[in-house]
């Protein structure tokens, strides 16, 4: 394939992917600055238990493979309750060098294809108010802004604020400026 790199795709994550997953968790996670935990949130044979055992109709996980190196993930839960089971969070993760490629678009995506299908209506997501990419992106993909706790968190000697962001179906979003 020379210049074009390993083929890029968005799939289901299966129970072999649980070691790429943890690992993409863990890199992102010591970077310090994007998401919550700060170094690997649990083993590998934990994340293939969580595979193994999801409902798929309340949790998506989704990989990022390039060729066969998983780069990405994206984790959807569904509320559990009457009370909020028309709502689902999210939360997603690419490894540095796989950023600024609509990779992260992609992702989103595809999360919101099976959240559609499965009848959901509203999906919310967290972000820190210094991230500036991951705001870009889902501005850009719809999500409105519906929250803020305020110095929630502390990252580089700086308070930052915690956004809380949600999209309502059908999440139609406006074209991708994607090639
Ligand atoms: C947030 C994240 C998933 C976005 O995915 P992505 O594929 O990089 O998204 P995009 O390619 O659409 O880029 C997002 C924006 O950042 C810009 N960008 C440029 N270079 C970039 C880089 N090296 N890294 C990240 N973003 C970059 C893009 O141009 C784009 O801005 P635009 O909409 O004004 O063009 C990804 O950057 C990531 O994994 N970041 C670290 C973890 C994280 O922040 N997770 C989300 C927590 S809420």
């Amino acid at each position: 394939m020379g210049d074009l790199g390993p083929e890029v795709t968005v799939e289901r994550a299966v129970p072999a992917d649980a070691e790429g997953i943890v690992g993409v968790l863990a890199a992102v996670g010591a970077e310090g600055r994007y998401i919550a935990n700060e170094g690997p949130i649990w083993s590998a044979e934990q994340q293939r238990q969580v595979i193994l055992q999801a409902d798929p109709h309340l949790q998506l996980i989704l990989v990022v493979r390039a060729g066969s190196q998983v780069v990405g993930t994206l984790e959807m839960i569904r509320g559990a309750w009457h009370k909020n089971r028309h709502t689902a969070t999210f939360g997603m993760a690419l490894l540095p060098a796989w950023r600024g490629r609509r990779l992260g678009e992609r992702l989103v995506r595809e999360a919101e294809a099976w959240a559609s299908a499965e009848g959901i209506a509203k999906i919310s997501l967290a972000v820190f108010a210094s991230n500036q990419p991951a705001l870009r992106l889902y501005h850009r993909l719809g999500y409105q802004e519906e929250g803020r706790r305020y110095r929630q968190y502390r990252i580089d000697d700086q308070w930052v604020d915690e956004i809380w962001m949600a999209k309502w179906a059908p999440f139609r979003s406006p074209e991708s400026s994607s090639p």
